[in-house]
């Protein structure tokens, strides 16, 4: 049975069992805490946690699942042997209230011994050690003994959330191949592979471990397509199966060299990291340097090493493409729909990999004879990254050829230091004001509602690259005060103007409000005389105040105009909010067509003419997170979140100043569209008069 029938038969049994089929969710989840979709509950999680409905009672699906960061990370073992993968899939069934252990187990047992026909002989199940009732049915059902686990036999997708005792089935590859029963110590060995978990979601697990019942007892199950395949085709291997093999023949052709005992790991990375590489750019990941985009950098990165041990240089994935296409494009057309944009960008990625990669090995050529304990110093290592981009996963894998290791310690406190070096060039005053470890943070809780009547004290004025007591008429100074009402740059909204008052008389015009780490520096010109410890008010500019405000809601709206209307995973990746301006970049993988612009310009403008409120709230990151509050990816948030509610449209965790209505904000012009990098696009837009 091929990869296409088995994912047919499998969706159609549940089909004819009351299931309502439904497409596979995004690699890229909705969920902060996860780089990818690693499971197939992923998608279904708030469902579980009863924040969501559910499409149907009962569900069954073929979700698109990558491993490779995080928790759940199979990237080193790729290659090595024949199950481990980085992009999988994963077939499921679910159940939302309806049927549960019992419905669950009779399912799977009856498509695997009646329908497909597997001898039950060969099959061993499990269950958890308190689950006495799974036990028995098991018994009733298949007349086994489940063999009782306990951590094995409990499934989670993280450290909280929805989870649950689960009931696993094995198939036993039989007494040639080595390996004991599921909870012996040889258990890794290979004989018993795991084909499917029902899993019994009842459970919430807080962050202290405590277990709360769900609001409905919900089944989700999982089988790895991957082990069915191998299982149903007869091999041991999972990349002897039909779509693998075809895949490895693509290599053949591309590469010139067929397998062999010797290549086989590169052909098995190579074919493995062409999915995970290929899928995820279909889902709109795009390659860069952090978060779920450096991983795909990595993956591709990684087999463009695997291309040249085989002693192919240059563009691999890219040319590997189409096969995989024509493998798996009918079950997931986005592969086919956005094959230019894909092909594009992984050819710019080689492009630019590909002459790095044969600088940095010949690097490495180089001072591997000095390598004397088996350690390749972290300066090497750190050179490879920063000169040659070499993420140190890929010098890793190399030295493994070698059975050398990397002095991991010694690349981070290079890289630490690095950090340090390019901070210092382009923080300019920054770096004076940060010798001056004694000032406090400044307070400037204020800022969201300016208080006319605070009054401060100066703390230190520099001017000229010097720290002075007093600066006279004319003088270009920064100012820290104890506290302020101004909003010094930050979250990409820029700072303030005003004035700092004595009285009735402006002593600084303030043309800009910054940071050095907690401090508010307040940029200007010195009218009369300031001196450190003058009592001040700090007067925001109310003008430019609300026209900041306005372009920072509207950025809010454009976003989720732009994620309704692209009807793609659109993620912010910076933005600039200045008075009535506002430069938005965002991942995107082709222009946007004229029609789409008008509509994301009609849709903000709409939402603006609403006049919707607009909320501020403080609340727990938990209960933010609850309410479906858009995060950005990698921001380290505290336990205390501010949440910019407009309408039922936007919802976002965001530290900016916003109008309390849309309608503050009259009117909204989009000016431009471009790209600005492979995969990122920009959007400058007016807002307010301006507009
Ligand atoms: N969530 C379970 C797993 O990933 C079953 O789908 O194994």
């Amino acid at each position: 049975m091929t990869y296409n029938e088995i994912r047919k038969l499998f969706l159609n049994y549940f089909e004819s069992h009351g299931h309502k089929i439904v497409p596979s969710a995004s690699l890229i989840p909705n969920d902060p805490t996860l780089l990818f979709t690693v499971a197939g509950m992923v998608p279904w999680k708030n469902i579980f946690l009863g924040f969501e409905d559910a499409p149907a009672p009962r569900v069954a699906d073929v979700q698109k699942c990558i491993r490779a960061g995080g928790k759940h990370n199979d990237l080193e073992d790729v290659g090595f042997d024949g199950r481990h993968h980085t992009f999988f899939e994963m077939l499921g069934n679910w159940s939302f209230g309806d049927y549960f252990k019992e419905g669950a187990i009779e399912m799977s047992w009856d498509l695997l011994t009646n329908v497909i026909g597997i001898d039950p002989a060969r099959l061993v199940v499990t269950a958890h050690e308190t689950d006495d009732e799974s036990a028995k049915i098991w018994k009733r059902v298949a007349g086994k003994d489940a063999i009782r686990l306990g951590k094995d036999n409990w499934w989670s997708a993280g450290d909280t959330g929805p989870c649950g005792p689960c009931s696993e089935i094995f198939y036993d590859f039989g007494e040639n191949v080595p390996g004991g029963l599921p909870g012996t110590p040889d258990e890794d060995g290979g004989r018993y592979v795991e084909i499917w978990n029902d899993v019994f979601m009842q459970y919430n697990r807080d962050a202290n471990g405590n277990l709360t019942k769900l609001p409905k007892q919900n089944v989700d199950t999982g089988a790895g397509l991957e082990r069915w395949a191998a299982v149903l085709q007869g091999k041991f291997d999972n990349y002897d199966t039909d779509l693998f093999v075809n895949l490895k023949n693509a290599v053949s052709d591309v590469t010139g060299v067929h397998e062999t005992d010797e290549n086989k790991t590169s052909f098995k990375v190579i074919t493995d990291h062409l999915r995970s590489v290929g899928f995820a750019i279909a889902d709109g990941v795009i390659p860069s340097n952090s978060d779920r985009g450096y991983v795909i950098r990595r993956i591709l990165r990684r087999a463009m090493r695997h291309g040249q041990l085989l002693g192919h240089n240059g563009a691999l994935l890219s040319r590997l493409y189409p096969a995989l296409v024509e493998q798996m494009g009918d079950a997931y057309p986005e592969l086919r729909a956005n094959a230019t944009h894909v092909m594009e960008i992984i050819t710019n990625e080689e492009n630019a990999f590909a002459d790095m990669l044969n600088n940095g090995l010949k690097l490495l050529e180089h001072e591997l004879p000095k390598v004397s304990n088996g350690v390749l110093p972290g300066a090497v290592a750190f050179k490879l990254f920063d000169t040659y981009g070499f993420p140190l996963d890929l010098t890793q894998m190399i030295l493994r050829e070698k059975n050398l290791t990397v002095d991991t310690a010694g690349f981070e406190s290079e890289m630490a230091a690095q950090k340090e070096r390019s901070r210092a060039d382009t923080r300019g005053t920054r770096v004076l004001w940060e010798s001056r470890s004694e000032l406090p943070a400044t307070i400037d809780g204020a800022k969201y509602a300016p208080d006319e009547n605070m009054e401060s004290t100066v703390l230190a004025i520099l001017r000229d690259g010097e720290f002075v007591e007093n600066a006279n008429d004319g003088d270009a100074v920064e100012v820290a005060l104890d506290k302020t009402n101004f909003y010094g740059t930050q979250g990409g909204q820029t700072g303030d103007s005003g004035e700092l008052k004595i009285g009735n008389n402006v002593v600084l015009n303030v043309t800009d409000a910054i940071r050095a780490n907690n401090i508010v520096l307040h940029r200007g010109t010195v009218m009369g005389k300031i001196s450190v410890g003058d009592k001040v008010h700090s007067v925001v500019n109310p003008q430019n105040r609300a026209a900041t405000a306005r372009a920072h809601t509207a950025t809010h709206l454009l976003q989720a105009a732009l994620r309704k209307v692209l009807n793609t995973d659109v993620e912010q990746r910076g933005s600039r909010v200045a008075p009535d301006s506002v430069r938005f970049d965002f991942s995107f993988g082709r222009a946007m067509t004229e029609a789409e612009k008008t509509a994301v310009e009609n849709l903000v403008n709409e939402w603006i003419n609403a006049d919707m409120p607009v909320l501020h709230e403080e609340m727990p990151i938990d209960e933010a997170k609850k309410r479906g509050a858009m995060a950005l990816f990698g921001e380290k948030y505290g336990d205390v979140v501010r949440v910019i509610t407009a309408g039922d449209v936007s919802c976002e965790l965001c530290g900016g100043t916003h109008v309390n209505h849309t309608g503050e904000i009259m009117r909204a012009k989009i000016n431009k569209e471009k790209s600005i990098s492979s995969g990122i696009r920009r959007i400058t837009m007016s807002v307010g008069a301006l507009a």
